[in-house]
């Protein structure tokens, strides 16, 4: 079961009431999504760039399902003349129906192929980076978005003894690397786990199309609408502050908390993955 991550903060800065109109960006579980609903706004769009999440759900009067890239909010909303008065959600990253799935390639304890791809209709899949990029954009990459202070030996490894098909076996290869000169230590999180971070960040151009997101429509936007967005990773947080940040220079948007709100000690006690979410607000004048 998906726990959805600071569900209470969520809920309180939406402030969902009858005549709103919401839009969650990143729908996943529907966690966040009913949630809303149970607020009984005006209508919630879920947006969701993976065809399998959205074919679990069923759309209702009030809720509308709809298999795209958050990024493309804009011109959806344009386009069916949707106007946002209540809110946008962001939850960014993976679901956990996305990291069970053996058959996705995300996770490195099934023995599938590695493909990683969130919206099944992408061309490129982790098994093409790892495949067919060279070795300095493989350990570029590997640093950057995984901050894997190992990126060089483990994208050296990879040009050596590629190709690799399934998920686990390069796992196994990013253990060895550690393994070395480890000691018999053990390690906290598995080795492989900055690697395939990275590796999901890129196929998915995650930060290309959180970027492309924050170029706000405020056609679409109305005043008081709030957008809350939930990151998991220290270069998102860096690209929403400082959009953020532009807007309110600009008179565009106001900030609700200067710093990101974090999950209290008991959420995280209940849903580790809460552990590194930050969430940021800022409401649209
Ligand atoms: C962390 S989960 C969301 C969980 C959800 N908030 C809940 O409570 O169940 C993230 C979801 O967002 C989707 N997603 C990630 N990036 C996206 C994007 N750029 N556009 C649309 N959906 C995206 C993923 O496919 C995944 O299903």
């Amino acid at each position: 079961m998906h726990i959805p991550v600071l569900a209470t903060e969520i809920i309180e800065a939406l402030a969902i009431e009858p005549g709103k109109i919401y839009v969650d960006g990143t729908t996943g579980g529907a966690g966040h999504s009913k949630m809303i609903l149970e607020g009984k706004p005006e209508h919630l769009y879920s947006f969701d760039q993976d065809k399998e999440v959205i074919d679990r759900l069923e759309a209702t009067k009030d809720w509308s399902l709809v298999h795209s890239n958050f990024k493309n909010i804009w011109s959806y909303g344009k386009e069916n003349n949707v106007k946002i008065n209540g809110g946008i959600l962001l939850d960014l990253g993976l679901s956990s129906i996305q990291l069970d799935d053996p058959n996705r390639g995300f996770s490195f304890k099934y023995e599938s192929d590695l493909d990683m791809r969130m919206d099944q209709g992408l061309e490129f899949s982790a098994k093409d980076i790892v495949n067919q990029y060279n070795e300095k954009d493989l350990a570029d990459i590997i640093y950057r978005y995984g901050e894997e202070r190992k990126s060089r030996q483990i994208a050296a490894a990879i040009i050596k003894y590629r190709p690799f098909d399934t998920s686990n076996k390069l796992a196994d290869l990013i253990k060895i690397i550690y393994a070395r000169g480890s000691n018999g230590k053990t390690f906290r999180i598995h080795p492989a786990t900055r690697t395939y971070q990275a590796l999901r960040i890129e196929v998915n151009k995650e930060l290309e199309v959180l970027e492309e997101f924050l170029e706000l429509d405020f056609d679409v936007l109305e005043s008081g609408a709030v957008l809350a967005i939930i990151s998991f990773h220290s270069l998102e947080d860096r690209i929403v502050k400082n959009a953020f940040k532009k807007y309110v220079s600009e008179c565009k948007l106001e900030l609700l908390c200067k710093k990101p709100i974090i999950a209290k000690e008991e959420e995280i006690s209940q849903n580790p993955r809460s552990r590194s979410a930050k969430l940021r607000l800022a409401r649209v004048l």
